[in-house]
């Protein structure tokens, strides 16, 4: 920690992963743009069944659930994210009246519908309880519906960089594999964020009462630093049927 930042940094340091996502810079938000993976995935997950509806959680400014559309034409959209100014830029990309985006907790939300397809892209590395965030996916699904969710992966074998950051933050964070993205010109801290390795994201989606799980290792670049490789879990699992 510098002295230079010191207090700024601890003050980050108390806060909370939702706190920190709330404040971020709706236009800076990690995405990826390519959603053909993601698609292929769910196609292969939902077995040509058609899909009705779909809820994405953590959905930024909407981008990934919009071109997700242009691969699954649904009946029903909805996107979900804490950051006030991602939901108002999310709306303002389409005029389609069944896509809706919505300002909300994800650890905390419930929705009166039961979707076919819930997405998690890039959210259950960032959120402190992966636990809450697993069951209520799960409480939003029908039964033998379709998660799907892509994660960090742990990457310091192909980049000496993460190791660094794993161990330099892992007396802050206290897990190993977490630690502080901060922003590289002031070192303020961002948000937490957890690389998962394959074992350990199968075990957390089987302890969750997931079933057909899938997970495919990707070698590709941070979504934040575009020069950096690492690696990047894709997952589909389904709810089980009653
Ligand atoms: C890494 S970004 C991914 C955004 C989007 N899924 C994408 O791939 O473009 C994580 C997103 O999760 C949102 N988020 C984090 N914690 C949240 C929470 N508890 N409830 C709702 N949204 C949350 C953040 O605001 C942010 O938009």
């Amino acid at each position: 920690m510098s002295a230079q930042h010191g207090d700024l940094e601890h003050d980050s340091v108390c806060l909370e992963n939702t706190t920190l996502w709330g404040r971020y810079s709706a236009e800076s938000i990690p995405t990826k743009s390519d959603v053909s993976l993601p698609a292929s995935i769910i196609a292969s997950a939902t077995q040509g069944k058609k899909v009705n509806n779909i809820l994405d959680l953590g959905c930024g400014v909407g981008r990934f659930l919009l071109d997700l559309l242009d691969h699954i034409p649904v009946q029903e959209a909805l996107g979900v994210d804490i950051n006030v100014e991602a939901i108002d830029l999310a709306q303002k990309s389409t005029n389609n009246k069944d896509i809706h985006f919505k300002v909300g907790d994800v650890l905390e939300m419930e929705c009166d519908t039961k979707y076919d397809l819930v997405t998690l892209q890039l959210m259950l590395s960032v959120v402190d309880d992966r636990v809450r965030l697993l069951q209520n996916a799960k409480n939003n699904m029908i039964p033998g519906g379709v998660l799907y969710l892509s994660a960090s992966g742990v990457s310091s074998d192909i980049n000496p960089k993460y190791k660094d950051l794993y161990e330099r933050d892992f007396k802050l964070t206290g897990e190993m594999h977490t630690y502080y993205s901060r922003d590289p010109t002031t070192n303020e801290i961002l948000y937490k964020t957890h690389h998962f390795t394959e074992e350990e994201l199968d075990s957390l989606l089987k302890e969750q009462g997931f079933v057909n799980i899938k997970i495919h290792k990707i070698k590709e670049t941070s979504s934040r630093r575009k020069e950096e490789q690492a690696y990047f879990l894709y997952a589909s699992a389904n709810k089980k049927n009653d």
